[in-house]
C-alpha cells in the first residue's frame, strides 16, 4: 500500500459511523429484559453500564493481585503497578501527567477534600463564584467555607434555554474572587458550558478554576491543558467504569496546598491527597474502561491524527525496504480523540432524533437547548415535564416497560429551585450515551406519546 492509499483508507475509517453492534456486544447488561421488554438504559447520567473487560479486570485483580500497597512481595508490587497503570490511563484520558491524577471514592468526596484544603488559604471577605446550573457536589463543598467568612456568589442562568448567563458570570468575578467552580456540562438539562472562557476569566482575576466534568466525560474529550483549569473532577462510573472518583490538579497546586491527612501517609504528590486504602479493584477497572474507549478509537483513528492541542502528529511513518509505508501506531491519546469524535457524531444523531420527537408530543415541556443548530452546546441529556403527570409517574410507567430514566432533581437542586419545579417532583431525565440506539429513542418517544 502506498502512503497515499494508506492515508485514504485510514481517512475513510475516521469518518465511519460508530460500530454500534460491536459497542453493544461489549456490555453484557444491555441484553437484559424487563417484563418481557428489552432493557433500555437511559440512566447514563446517573451511572453508565460497564463493558465485560471492566468486570473481568475487577474480578481478575481480586483473584490474582489482592493486597495493600508498598509491600515487599509479589501481589503488593503488582498492586502498585496496577495503580500506576490506572494513573497513566487517566492522565491520557484527561491530557495531563500521571502525578496530577488523584483517586478517591467519588467526585463529591474529592471536591470536599480539595475545597477544605483551598479554604485553609481563604480569609473573610474572599469570594467564590458558583453557578445555578451545577450539581450540588460543586456547590455544597464550597458553601461549607461560608463558616470561614467566605462570600458565595452565584452566576445566573438564562431560563429560556438553561444556559449560563456569561455576562452575569463575568460581572461577578473580581479581585476578591479566589475560586470559580463550574460544571463542564449540566447533569440535569445537558447544557455544555464555555469552560475555557470561564477559566480565562477566573485566571484574569487571579482566581482558581475548579471544573466538575462528571457529566461531560462520557460525551466529550477533556483536555485539561487546553482548558488550563486548575482542577477538574470526574467519576469513572459515569463513563463506563467502576464507582470511583478522579481529580486532576495542576502539579503546582497539589504540591503547594496542604491536605488534611494522617501523618503516616506520604507527602509525595499525588498520594498525599489519597487517604486510607483505596479501592484497588476498581482502580484496575479504570484502566479497563479507558482501554475500552481507546478500542473504539482504534476503529476510527485517521492518519496524521490531531493531538489534543490540534497540532498534526509528526509525519514519522516508517518506510519499509519495499518503499511501502507503515502508518505509525497511534498513541492512546490519539485513539481516545478518535473515539470521542465517533461517539459525538452518534450522540448528535440520537439527540436530533430525540429533540424532533419530543417537540411533537403535546403537553410536553423540554428544559434546555432545543435548537437543532446548537447541538454542540448540549449533551444528549433531556429534562422534560408533561402536563398532568409527575416525573415519578412517568419514570415508573417507563420503568415497567423496561425504559430506565430518572425523576427528581439529581442533586441539581439550585436549578430545580430556580425553575420552580422542585416542589413538583423536578424533571424526568432521559440520558443517552453512545451505546443507545435510534430504536431505543423511537421506543421511548412512542411510550411517552401514549401518556398524553
Ligand atoms: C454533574 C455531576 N457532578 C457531580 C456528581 C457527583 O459525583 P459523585 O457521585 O462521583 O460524587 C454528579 C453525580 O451524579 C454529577 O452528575
Amino acid at each position: 500500500m502506498t502512503e497515499q492509499q494508506s492515508r485514504s483508507a485510514l481517512a475513510e475509517n475516521a469518518s465511519s459511523p460508530l460500530d454500534l453492534e460491536w459497542v453493544r456486544s461489549q456490555f453484557p447488561s444491555l441484553s437484559r429484559k424487563v417484563n418481557g421488554h428489552p432493557a433500555t438504559f437511559l440512566d447514563g447520567p446517573g451511572g453508565t453500564q460497564v463493558p465485560q473487560r471492566v468486570i473481568d479486570a475487577i474480578s481478575g485483580y481480586l483473584r490474582e493481585c489482592n493486597a495493600n500497597t508498598q509491600g515487599a512481595y509479589a501481589t503488593s508490587r503488582r498492586t502498585d503497578e496496577v495503580i500506576a497503570g490506572a494513573r497513566s490511563a487517566m492522565a491520557d484520558f484527561l491530557g495531563c501527567e500521571s502525578d496530577e491524577i488523584v483517586f478517591g471514592p467519588n467526585m463529591t468526596t474529592l471536591t470536599f477534600a480539595m475545597s477544605r484544603a483551598i479554604g485553609r488559604e481563604l480569609r473573610e471577605g474572599d469570594e467564590i463564584l458558583l453557578t445555578h446550573l451545577d450539581h450540588d457536589a460543586n456547590i455544597s463543598p464550597w458553601r461549607a467555607l461560608e463558616e470561614r467568612g467566605v462570600k458565595i456568589q452565584f452566576a445566573e442562568i438564562d431560563e429560556r434555554d438553561c444556559t449560563l448567563d456569561m455576562r452575569d458570570l463575568a460581572s461577578k468575578i473580581n479581585a476578591r474572587t479566589k475560586v470559580v467552580a463550574v460544571g463542564y456540562a449540566s447533569n440535569a438539562v445537558g447544557t455544555i458550558n464555555d469552560v475555557k472562557t470561564i477559566v480565562r476569566l477566573a485566571h484574569d482575576a487571579g482566581a482558581l478554576a475548579y471544573i466538575d466534568a462528571v457529566h461531560y466525560a462520557p460525551h466529550g474529550l477533556i483536555d485539561v491543558r487546553d482548558l488550563d483549569c486548575d482542577f477538574l473532577a470526574c467519576s469513572t462510573y459515569k463513563f463506563f467504569g467502576p464507582h470511583m472518583g478522579v481529580l486532576y490538579g495542576k502539579r503546582e497546586h497539589l504540591t503547594r496546598l496542604t491536605p488534611y491527612k494522617v501523618r503516616a501517609n506520604t507527602n509525595a504528590v499525588p498520594q498525599r491527597w489519597e487517604w486510607g486504602t483505596l479501592n484497588h479493584e476498581c482502580i484496575t477497572g479504570i484502566t479497563a474502561c479507558v482501554e475500552y474507549l481507546a478500542e473504539i478509537g482504534t476503529k476510527h483513528v485517521g492518519p496524521g491524527a490531531l493531538t489534543r492541542a490540534g497540532e498534526r502528529r509528526s509525519p514519522d511513518a516508517a518506510h519499509s525496504a519495499a518503499g511501502r509505508v507503515r502508518a505509525p501506531a497511534p498513541t492512546r491519546v490519539e485513539v481516545l480523540q478518535a473515539a470521542y469524535s465517533a461517539i459525538q457524531a452518534h450522540e448528535r444523531n440520537l439527540a436530533e432524533r430525540m429533540l424532533c420527537g419530543l417537540s411533537q408530543i403535546k403537553g410536553l415541556h423540554l428544559y434546555g437547548i432545543s435548537d437543532l443548530s446548537r447541538l454542540e452546546h448540549r449533551c444528549p441529556t433531556f429534562a422534560i415535564r408533561m402536563e398532568g403527570r409527575t416525573p415519578l409517574d412517568l419514570a415508573t410507567k417507563l420503568g415497567e416497560r423496561g425504559i430506565f430514566t430518572w425523576d427528581g432533581n439529581y442533586y441539581a437542586i439550585n436549578l430545580t429551585e430556580r425553575l420552580g419545579v422542585e416542589e413538583q417532583g423536578g424533571f424526568l431525565r432521559i440520558g443517552l450515551v453512545h451505546y443507545n440506539t435510534e430504536e431505543e429513542v423511537d421506543r421511548t418517544l412512542g411510550e411517552l406519546s401514549t401518556f398524553v
